[in-house]
């Protein structure tokens, strides 16, 4: 059956499926282009998300803003969302039973948009899509794996790199080992010269 994206954000803005909903301002259900050849799924919503109703708008997107612009990604190449859509109070991470209400949500979003790769911000991200809780982010991030016929490619949620700005070059190698896969694919221009990873962070809000 195919979904209209209309169709999709009123059945996101009325779903009551898990009690995140009773406390949401807004339901954060994505930001960039509808379709596009590379999908970005974070955490869940924070408190400028809410507010917003768009994801990464905070500090941590910002900072994920900046990497990806001087990786050459506009807005036509990526679609950025989150394992839930509606924010856990105090930003705490989401509750099994939180993501596992929401996963048919993110798994219709993800036949809308059609990306050929998808980037896993996270430890939360990762266990969604693979069941895995135990895996280490050190050890398996950077590296693709194939997955109903889609390029799935963990890395660090940059929140965590906003806290450890050592591990920054980690994210933005992973955010280029992406565009240099979605240029292989003929999905994105390749960029005419290597770009230097920013070193300035992101203002606070
Ligand atoms: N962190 C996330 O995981 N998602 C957002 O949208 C913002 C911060």
């Amino acid at each position: 059956m195919k979904i209209s994206w209309n169709d999709f954000v009123e059945e996101c803005n009325s779903c009551h499926a898990c009690p995140l909903a009773e406390t949401r301002k807004n339901v954060v259900i994505y930001r960039g282009s509808v379709v596009a050849p590379v999908m970005f799924v974070g955490e869940g919503p924070g408190a400028n998300e809410d507010e917003e109703g768009r994801p990464f708008v905070g500090q941590a997107g910002r900072l994920l803003q900046l990497l990806l612009d001087a990786q050459g990604f506009s807005e036509k190449d990526y679609h950025i969302a989150n394992v839930v859509k509606c924010r856990p109070p105090e930003n705490r991470v989401p509750t099994d039973a939180e993501a596992a209400a929401c996963k048919k949500l993110l798994g219709k979003q993800i036949l809308i948009a059609k990306p050929k790769i998808i980037v896993l911000l996270g430890k939360t991200a990762y266990t969604l899509f693979t069941g895995d809780k135990n895996a280490k982010m050190t050890q398996i991030r950077g590296s693709f794996i194939e997955k109903n016929g889609y390029l799935i490619l963990p890395t660090f949620h940059p929140a965590y790199i906003l806290r450890n700005n050592n591990e920054r070059i980690k994210l933005w190698q992973d955010i280029e080992v992406a565009r240099r896969k979605a240029e292989e694919l003929g999905l994105m221009e390749p960029l005419p010269a290597q770009p230097d990873m920013p070193t300035s962070r992101p203002g606070s809000r």
